[in-house]
């Protein structure tokens, strides 16, 4: 079968389409039209513009994904949407389209959570999990950890309490002067950190995954630097699944200011190492602690910051140690996509699910 996909609940509008046989995905065209260069203007999403861009791009966006595919409209099985959750204008542009497209040409329609779909973006891995697994998603709006106990049976084991993970990277990241989003480049700017915190020089092209790195990481909380700049760590006591980062983004907030005050300011490098360190150690106890009460499952890191190359090195490890399986999808499916609406459509599909005509957008999870 063939499953038009459609994703429109934050900042890129996003189509895709996919051949599902015998149970195995495959994406034949994934088109995402990014907005990020004119929310880049104000330093974060204005739910307005995103809305209206939405608008302005969505038939192109999905006749695109649908040429490049080389699937006619008629030959289309279902049509998936992202209905929630997600900026509730963004979401309606989408909702809408896939609607009117569904009902004139009589295809059926599927709702798609968008955190099952991040979370679905690990079944075009090579040897596709199956449920039950955890499950860590990460992005600009969400962190939590689900239990993946089913395809469409997806449980809430803890969640943030306060910031989102990929919220603090960029809150800090605009204070250091990096352009929204900040993620990519608190990434390389950690990376330098850590090496300069241990004295070295970056190898080429390394970034949080590379060898050397994993060790400069791992000396990093004995230097220096990390004395000079620790920060409280935001884990919450043993007991709770859920995280909290808006501790270490005020103490970060507050480092800088002191630091101000006697008009100096900190290396940005080695605070990014630092504020790295703090988040990423933060979200590898909690998920250790998952892994205690869930014994054996598979992990999927899903999300946009999903892509953070450290967060990756420090589950690998974590993964490694517990002799359990990770699963990360390629870059270009963690941050929102179409393809990852698909898949999840396609097992919303097979338990029978369908949405009627209306069907509406919703802003929370
Ligand atoms: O999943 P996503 O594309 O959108 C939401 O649903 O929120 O995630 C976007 C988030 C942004 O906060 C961005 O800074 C972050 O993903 N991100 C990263 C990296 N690449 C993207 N965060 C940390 N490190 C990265 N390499
Ligand atoms: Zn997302």
């Amino acid at each position: 079968m063939y499953l038009l996909s459609i994703e429109s609940s934050c900042d890129e509008t996003a189509a895709a389409v996919v051949r599902a046989e015998d149970g195995r995905l495959t994406v034949l065209s994934d088109v995402v039209a990014s907005q990020v260069d004119t929310h880049r203007l104000f330093g974060g999403v204005v739910p307005e513009i995103a809305s209206r861009a939405h608008a302005e791009v969505i038939s192109s966006v999905t006749y695109r994904a649908l040429s490049e595919s080389g699937v006619r409209l008629s030959d289309v099985d279902a049509v998936a949407v992202t209905d929630h959750p997600g900026l509730i204008g963004a979401l309606l542009v989408g909702v809408n389209f896939a609607k009117s497209l569904a009902y004139s040409h009589g295809i059926p329609l599927v709702a798609v959570d968008h955190i099952k779909g991040h979370i679905a973006a690990a079944y075009y891995d090579k040897e596709p999990p199956k449920p039950p697994f955890l499950s860590f998603v990460v992005s600009g709006g969400h962190t939590a950890i689900y239990h993946v106990r089913d395809y469409t049976d997806v449980l809430l084991i803890g969640g943030t309490r306060d910031d989102a993970m990929g919220e603090a990277f960029d809150k800090v990241g605009r204070l250091l002067g990096l352009p929204y989003p900040a993620g990519a480049g608190f990434d390389a700017l950690a990376t330098e950190g850590f090496f300069a915190a241990v004295g070295q020089p970056v190898p080429e092209g390394a970034d949080g995954e590379h060898p050397a790195t994993v060790s400069a990481a791992r000396r990093f909380p004995k230097t220096e630097a990390a004395k000079e700049l620790a920060l409280p760590t935001p884990a919450l006591p043993q007991g709770t699944l859920d995280f909290s980062f808006s501790g270490p983004k005020t103490a970060a907030v507050n480092l800088l200011h002191r630091y101000e005050q006697v008009g100096k300011r900190p290396d940005r490098a080695l605070f990014a190492a630092a504020y790295t360190h703090t988040v990423t150690e933060a979200a590898a106890k909690k998920l250790s602690e998952a892994m205690d009460r869930y014994p054996g499952l598979p992990l999927v890191l899903a999300g946009g910051v999903a892509a953070n190359s450290h967060l990756r090195a420090a589950l690998s490890s974590l993964s490694r140690e517990r002799g359990v399986r990770l699963v990360i999808p390629p870059r270009s499916l963690c941050g929102d996509n179409g393809a990852m609406i698909a898949a999840q459509g396609y097992y919303e599909f097979l338990a029978g699910h369908r949405a009627e005509a209306d069907l509406n957008a919703s802003a929370l999870d």
